[in-house]
């Protein structure tokens, strides 16, 4: 898939067909992030991919999905993501954490699992605690920033001109529909 294509043609995907996703996509996944951009290549980031069913459901209850349309937004009953990469710093090399070379990462994961034919959703609305305990990752050392929830695609959001709202909506049929400023709104040529 063109790389031009893969990013135009991305929207976060919140329903999916309920299908796994195995473990060993994710770690081409993994291995694309590893190769994203870090700020002073500090490379302060590691990632827990999950793949097992239970530990998946388990991880899902402690996620939120698309406040602005809150429930509608929910995956059904079902159609829940098949896996998850959750995204952790190390405090020991970025004390403070590293939202440049998180959002690297995830962003790059995002267009690789799109190339594999996977939806995702990256999620920020988390209950971290919640997570860490399951997940086993340490209380200190480490801060964990977010989760890439992944499957195969169960919906085709699309986009349309933002206007006066920000806000994604669902119409009749349940498509979802996501408001994009234009290109001639936020494009400065040459000067501002
Ligand atoms: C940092 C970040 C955190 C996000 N957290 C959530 C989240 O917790 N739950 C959710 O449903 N979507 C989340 N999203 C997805 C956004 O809602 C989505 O990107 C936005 O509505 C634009 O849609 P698009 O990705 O299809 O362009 C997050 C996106 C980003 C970049």
């Amino acid at each position: 898939m063109d790389v031009y294509d893969a990013i135009k043609g991305r929207r976060t995907i919140r329903r999916f067909s309920g299908a796994p996703v195995g473990i060993r996509l994710l770690t081409r996944l993994v291995d694309a992030a590893r190769l994203a951009p870090s700020g002073g290549n500090c490379q302060p980031l590691e990632f827990i991919a999950v793949s097992k069913p239970e530990l998946v459901a388990k991880l899902a209850s402690h996620v939120k999905w698309a406040a602005y349309i809150h429930p509608a937004g929910n995956p059904p009953d079902g159609r829940g993501p098949g896996a998850f990469i959750v995204t952790l710093v190390n405090r020991q090399i970025a004390p403070d954490g590293a939202p440049y070379d998180v959002a690297a990462a995830v962003m790059t994961m995002i267009l690789a699992a799109r190339a594999e034919g996977l939806g995702s959703c990256w999620m920020g609305n988390i209950d971290r605690p919640a997570l860490a305990k399951v997940l086993n990752v340490p209380g200190d050392g480490w801060i964990l920033d977010s989760v890439l929830a992944l499957g195969i695609p169960g919906e085709s959001p699309v986009t349309e001109p933002l206007r006066d709202s920000v806000r994604y909506w669902k119409d009749d049929a349940g498509v979802l529909h996501v408001p994009k400023r234009l290109l001639e709104d936020i494009l400065h040529e040459e000067t501002f």
